[in-house]
């Protein structure tokens, strides 16, 4: 029996988002640059501008009204997070800054750890620069050797070659879920499985997965999720790590401060409880409502919706891509989302951008922080139309339009 995928209602959903509605060097704004941060629903903006009306109190401190207020919505947030993923409880939900300072997080505390000289860590091919820096980092640190899962010329993973590469010695597996420079969507469950098996640690990163599908790490199994909120349609300065609680628990405290601690003398100082050990000094209290805020939004609309409305839009986008003259797709795995990096003969990914943005459309163009894709590639730069659940095909047709006007100026 078939279900029927609920429609997605645009017109109401980019209501929602007032950074839609503006004009930009005269014309209305397309934005496609969803993959570099997302725009904001009014539901993310009212939330964080009520908690600043209202609520504003430093959290977890205060016996007055407004701290608990405060220490409320921030833990709400927190509450949000874990039903979002499903995990199994929000001593699991570490706040950090960002998808970046979570991967930090992980290499310091579990990485200094559990790595040793001689050991290694395995990434992919496709991660951005900041699921590969704190790796190298780590392995300059412990005498540790990084090796890297080679992808093929569309831009999906070899799995085939993926179990050779984990020996006795891979302690930490780090992937990427979903390809912020080519739209891969990586076999994350298989990865987490053949790691397991081999007795590694997995992380995964859904930086970019986690605004475009369902995320479930219960089910995925996976040791650390790590994700960032400005994606999903939250604020920036807000990210996720997810851990396993017995993952968690093992691990020494990251940053040392305020609010992480259960005892300080000059002697030694004693560790708070899960998952407050990880969050020294006053936390991102905006950040987490905001967060929570985007994340009930994004459910109240629902993935089954935002999935068929995303995969429609880059199949009527594909195409009409293709048939502008010297157009080449860059990442073409046969599992992708939302993506369509993307080169044209004889022009330079910033000429392309910087013609398209005159027409008031906005994409990314450069490395995308995934230099060694690019190198993998042979190609220097790419220029970036990214999809999100306020996208239409009026828009794809005026980006389609804008890039056979660039071939007419560029020849
Ligand atoms: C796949 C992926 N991982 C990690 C990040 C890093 O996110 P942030 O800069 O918010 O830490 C990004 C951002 O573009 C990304 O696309």
């Amino acid at each position: 029996m078939q279900t029927s995928i609920p429609v997605l209602d645009v017109t109401a959903i980019r209501a929602a988002f007032p950074a839609l509605a503006q004009q930009v060097h005269g014309r209305p704004l397309v934005y496609l640059d969803n993959a570099a941060t997302s725009q904001k629903p009014r539901q993310v903006i009212d939330a964080i501008r009520s908690y600043y009306e209202r609520d504003n109190a430093n959290v977890h401190r205060g016996v007055h009204e407004l701290s608990e207020r405060a220490t409320t919505l921030y833990e709400g947030g927190r509450e949000t997070v874990r039903a979002f993923i499903n995990a199994a409880s929000t001593r699991e939900i570490v706040f950090t800054r960002n998808a970046t300072e979570s991967i930090n997080l992980v290499a310091r505390a579990w990485g200094d750890a559990h790595v040793r000289a001689g050991d290694e860590v395995l990434i992919t091919a496709m991660e951005h620069h900041s699921n590969i820096v704190p790796w190298q980092m780590l392995c300059e640190r412990q005498g540790a050797v990084l090796r890297v899962a080679p992808m093929s010329d569309a831009g999906e993973l070899l799995m085939d070659e993926f179990p050779r590469l984990i020996t006795p010695r891979t302690k930490l597996i780090a992937a990427v879920q979903m390809s912020n420079a080519l739209g891969t969507i990586n076999p994350v469950a298989e990865i987490v499985e053949v790691g397991h098996r081999e007795g590694a640690t997995v992380l995964i990163d859904g930086s970019q997965a986690a605004y475009h599908m369902p995320v479930d790490v219960a089910a995925l199994g996976a040791d650390f999720y790590v994700f960032t909120g400005h994606k999903l349609y939250g604020p920036t300065g807000i990210g996720v790590l997810y851990g396993r609680e017995s993952v968690l628990d093992a691990m020494p405290p990251f940053l040392g401060g305020g609010d992480m601690i259960a005892s300080v003398t000059f002697e030694r100082s004693t560790w708070n409880e899960l998952p407050y050990k990880f969050e020294a000094g006053t936390p991102n209290i905006e950040g987490a409502v905001g967060l929570g805020a985007a994340m009930r939004y994004v459910t109240s609309i629902g993935f089954d919706a935002i999935t068929a409305h995303e995969r429609a839009l880059l199949e009527y986008a594909t195409p009409r891509l293709l048939d502008v003259p010297g157009l080449r797709l860059i990442g073409t795995a046969p599992r992708k989302a939302s993506i369509l990096s993307f080169v044209m003969d004889g022009i330079h990914p910033h000429d392309i951008g910087t013609i398209v943005d005159r027409r008031g459309i906005a994409i990314r163009t450069g490395h995308h922080c995934a230099q060694p894709v690019m190198d993998r590639l042979g190609i220097p730069a790419t220029a970036r139309a990214s999809l999100a659940m306020y996208n239409t095909t009026e828009e794809i047709d005026a980006l389609v339009a804008a890039l056979h006007d660039v071939r007419a100026l560029m020849g």
